[in-house]
């Protein structure tokens, strides 16, 4: 059964996620631009897509609203400042009043890991989690696949295999706070890849708590990067950190990403990153700039993740 709620990925197969990533590179061309096809121009006319961003962002948001935009929908974008949440109206209210006029499918960003359940459990709507607090983002967790099948397949012999089987990937940084980090977990490991996790130990997970795979943790950047395929580096998240204090220039010193560790990497490695790219504090401008860095070919892929992710959960695909 094609899902019409994507909250995470951590309950989805190999399977479902090839099928996934098959469809989003319909939305590629040859060198990896975003594309729509004509027959897909039109799939989702007349429809609307919600755009419910409880939190601040960038490329997920612009990247969803383009993608429901190439399909033919419209979109409306909500946010807390400016709708009538400020008077005090709950998410489930609002989520109720949108879908009664007709709205057709809702993605949602909120700090809150689970209020999108409850809208997911409570309305019939088709529902994409946009990133809910520290618990997962899966659209970027299948960008970040396909950005890495793209590379490591696509580029290298120009045709689409949808497996990480027999690569090491590393993801460095504020890991526990990271819903980036769960998601590409979960994806990385259905395809096949050995993930690390690396970072000062009070930025990881513990080890046994649920939701982080097979995962192999160490907090030595050197040993994360030694002959890995790939790094996805990550920014501390300082608006989930609490009572914690991480010093930026520390940090900096001990865990930035420079050009000297790319060489402790395999000779094709690449490097990823979500963004916001905090430049100097997590990662070397150098390297985010350079001819290893996938960042913008990442953000290519996400239009074309997110056009995939709508047509399927609304039925078109
Ligand atoms: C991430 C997020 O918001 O979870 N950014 C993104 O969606 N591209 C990562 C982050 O904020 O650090």
């Amino acid at each position: 059964m094609i899902p019409r709620k994507v909250i995470a990925l951590e309950p989805y197969d190999a399977s479902q996620i090839r099928q996934w990533l098959k469809l989003a590179t319909q939305f590629l061309d040859d060198s990896l631009g975003v594309i729509t096809p004509p027959k897909y121009q039109t799939a989702l006319a007349h429809q609307s897509v919600g755009l419910l961003f409880f939190e601040p962002s960038t490329r997920t948001r612009v990247s969803f609203e383009l993608a429901a935009k190439h399909l033919g929908a419209s979109t409306i974008l909500l946010n807390e400042q400016g709708s009538s949440m400020s008077k005090g109206e709950s998410v489930m209210d609002t989520c109720a009043n949108l879908a009664a006029m007709g709205v057709g499918a809702f993605v949602m960003r909120h700090k809150s890991r689970e209020i999108i359940e409850q809208v997911g459990a409570a309305l019939p709507t088709p529902l994409l989690n946009a990133g809910n607090g520290n618990g997962e983002h899966p659209s970027q967790g299948l960008l970040d696949a396909l950005t890495l099948c793209a590379h490591f397949h696509y580029k290298a012999h120009r045709a689409w295999d949808y497996s990480l089987q027999g690569r090491t990937i590393a993801i460095v940084g504020d890991i526990a706070h990271s819903r980036v980090a769960r998601s590409d977990v979960h994806v990385l490991e259905r395809l096949g890849a050995q993930v690390t996790l690396a970072g000062p130990p009070e930025l990881l997970p513990e080890v046994g708590q649920p939701g982080w795979g097979e995962a192999r943790r160490t907090s030595s950047l050197e040993d994360a990067l030694e002959g890995a395929d790939a790094v996805i580096v990550l920014r501390v998240q300082r608006e989930r950190l609490g009572q914690l204090e991480v010093d930026p220039a520390q940090y900096a010193q001990r865990w930035r990403v420079g050009q000297a560790h790319l060489a402790l990497m395999k000779p094709d490695a690449v490097v990823l990153h979500p963004g916001p790219v905090i430049r100097g504090e997590e990662l070397e401008a150098q390297v985010a700039d350079g001819p290893k860095s996938l960042i913008l070919q990442q953000v290519r892929c996400g239009v074309a993740v997110r056009q995939a992710l709508l047509l399927s959960v609304m039925g078109a695909a």
